[in-house]
C-alpha cells in the first residue's frame, strides 16, 4: 500500500467521517421522540454527508497512485467512528442521546475539516482547497444545528422525571 502524506491521511479521515455521518444521521432518525423538524435537519445532513463523501473521493482520486490507500484510511476511520456510535447509543437511547452523540461527532468533523485546511495552507493543493471551502461552512452549520436540536430536546424534557 502506498505511503500517505499527512495531508492525504487527513483527507482520508475527513472522508471516513463523512461516511460514518451517513450512518449516524440514519440511526438517530430512527430514535424515539424525533419530530418532523429534526427529521428534516437529519435528512439534509445525511445528504450533505453523502456529497462530502463523493467530493472527497474525487479529490482522493486526484492524488496519483494514492486513492486506494486514502480510501483504506477512510474505511478504518469510518469503522472506528461507527463503533464509537454503537458504544454510545444503545437500545435505551432516546432522541436527546442521539443529538448529544451528533454534537460530539459534528464537533469532530469541524475539527478535522479545519485541520485539513490548515495542512493545505502549505501543501496548496487546489482540489483540497476547493473541498474545504465548500465543506467547512457546512460542517459548522451541522454542529450548530445538532447543538440547537439537543437544546430543544433538553428543554422539552422534565428534569425531575426519573428514567
Ligand atoms: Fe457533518
Amino acid at each position: 500500500m502506498a505511503e500517505l502524506t499527512n495531508l492525504e491521511t487527513k483527507l482520508g479521515e475527513v472522508l471516513g467521517l463523512a461516511m460514518a455521518a451517513q450512518g449516524a444521521t440514519e440511526k438517530v432518525k430512527g430514535l424515539d421522540e424525533i419530530d418532523g423538524d429534526l427529521t428534516k435537519t437529519l435528512e439534509r445532513m445525511h445528504n450533505e454527508a453523502k456529497q462530502a463523501e463523493e467530493r472527497a473521493t474525487d479529490v482522493a482520486g486526484s492524488f496519483e497512485g494514492k486513492k486506494t490507500a486514502i480510501l483504506e484510511e477512510a474505511r478504518e476511520v469510518k469503522k472506528k467512528a461507527t463503533e464509537m456510535m454503537q458504544d454510545y447509543l444503545d437500545s435505551d437511547s432516546d432522541a436527546l442521546d442521539g443529538f448529544e452523540f451528533l454534537t460530539m461527532a459534528e464537533a469532530g468533523e469541524v475539527g478535522h475539516w479545519e485541520i485539513l485546511k490548515t495542512l493545505n495552507e502549505r501543501a496548496r493543493d487546489s482540489g483540497v482547497q476547493e473541498l474545504v471551502e465548500w465543506g467547512i461552512p457546512i460542517q459548522q452549520r451541522h454542529l450548530e444545528q445538532v447543538r440547537q436540536g439537543s437544546l430543544k430536546l433538553a428543554a422539552e424534557e422534565d428534569p425531575n422525571e426519573t428514567s
